[in-house]
């Protein structure tokens, strides 16, 4: 995922938006998993989904990370990786195929965890990048409606005690703000707006809560694109009918911004006097209530998976497999901000985000700058070396 982030730098002389420039994407055994007790009562989530639930370690990142964990030779280190397959993460639904593990995902997580996965298959997907170029062309909204959502909502329908959570299509809302002058934005611009709309009214069940990607401080951070970001995503919001399961935005997924840095990590940069939300907390402050007063719910999420490290990226804009890079603050409601429901870990941390192999269809450039780890795979494939660095940079320590 990740395009470039562009910033609609307005310049504050002229008023006119410029060119969007790239401003700122031992052995081991698999731990026995008890059956679940059944749930007494069908869930209806309102207010915040985190506060009494923990988000569920789905088994596909967990049997990731075990096998990973058999992998690595010295014993403490091992010891250390089996801890990574307890955290719960976001399974991300990238693929009809992945549908499969839908149910897997949802069908054991015991009544006081809530399940976490990311709707992410638009047509003409991450257009403005090659990284992740997804598997329906531009053009496909009927087969994104009936071959993507609807099977999933059929799947969800069948388990209306178990709480679900929900990031709505990473990068997708954010790029038509900032790169909508790229010919591949443009052309898959109605299919992403009228995807998401579809996704969230069809995915408005009472179990569900969403939250609709909104880039990161340093995308839809800067001061120019705080309102066009709030009021594309508001936009969608209502087309959808303004579903009441949706709890507002996730920042951050796949990103590598600190929560709190402060100055932050990109305040010194020449640009730095046009984008106040330096960090992500900032970030959450100065678009909360954008969005609130574009009419749509305000709450965040933020993606603390890979952010420990700072100081790695040679420009904001850098997002792919940042090198040095290490495991984040774990997934908790206590946050510390009344409008960040909970850390969260949406990007599976060892998985990458895009091939480093300059030969491949879907290389992107920002996967080879010098800041990126090398050899890294196709994205999402796993990288077991760039978990190894995660894992030993992780703060805390696991
Ligand atoms: C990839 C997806 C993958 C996800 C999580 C994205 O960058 O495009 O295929 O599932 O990352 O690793």
């Amino acid at each position: 995922m990740k395009g470039i982030f562009a910033a609609i730098l307005a310049s504050a002389v002229t008023g006119v938006l410029a060119a969007p420039s790239p401003v700122e994407k031992g052995p081991v055994t698999a731990r026995a998993i008890a059956p679940r007790a059944a749930c007494a009562t069908a869930v209806t989530l309102s207010g915040n989904p985190f506060a009494s639930r923990k988000i569920y370690a789905n088994k596909f990142y967990s049997s990731e990370v075990i096998s990973a964990a058999s992998a690595i030779a010295d014993p403490a280190l091992a010891a250390a990786a089996t801890k990574v397959a307890e955290v719960g993460t976001f399974m991300w639904i990238d693929t009809r195929d992945k549908i499969n593990i839908v149910e897997d995902t949802i069908k054991d997580v015991p009544c006081d965890q809530i399940a976490a996965l990311v709707i992410y298959d638009l047509p003409g997907r991450d257009c403005a990048a090659k990284a992740s170029n997804g598997e329906l062309p531009v053009g496909s909204l009927a087969q994104y409606k009936s071959e993507y959502i609807d099977p999933i909502v059929a799947i969800f329908k069948k388990y209306p005690k178990t709480a679900i959570a929900l990031v709505i299509e990473p990068d997708s809302l954010p790029n038509l703000v900032t790169n909508a002058n790229l010919q591949t934005c443009k052309d898959s611009a109605s299919g992403y707006r009228d995807g998401v709309a579809y996704a969230l009214k069809q995915l408005n069940l009472p179990n569900i809560a969403m939250y609709i990607d909104a880039g990161h401080g340093g995308w839809l951070g800067w001061n120019d694109n705080l309102k066009p970001g709030a009021k594309e995503l508001a936009t969608v919001y209502k087309a959808a009918g303004s579903p009441k399961q949706v709890r507002g935005v996730a920042t951050n997924v796949a990103g590598w911004n600190a929560w709190d840095l402060s100055p932050g990590e990109f305040s010194k940069a020449t640009d730095a006097q046009w984008n106040k939300a330096q960090n992500e907390k900032k970030f959450v402050e100065l678009f909360s209530p954008e969005l609130k007063s574009a009419g749509m719910p305000s709450q965040a999420i933020v993606d603390t998976g890979r952010n420990a490290v700072t100081g790695l990226r040679k420009e904001w804009g850098h997002w792919c497999n940042v090198n040095g890079a290490g495991f984040g603050v774990r997934p908790t409601s206590t946050t510390g901000s009344s409008l960040v429901d909970s850390f969260v870990w949406v990007k599976p941390g060892g998985e990458s985000d895009g091939t480093s192999d300059t030969s491949a269809t879907r290389y992107d450039s920002f996967c080879g700058h010098e800041d990126a780890f090398k050899p890294s795979p196709e994205a999402g494939a796993w990288n077991q070396a760039y978990f190894e660095m995660l894992l030993q940079n992780a703060k805390p320590a696991f």
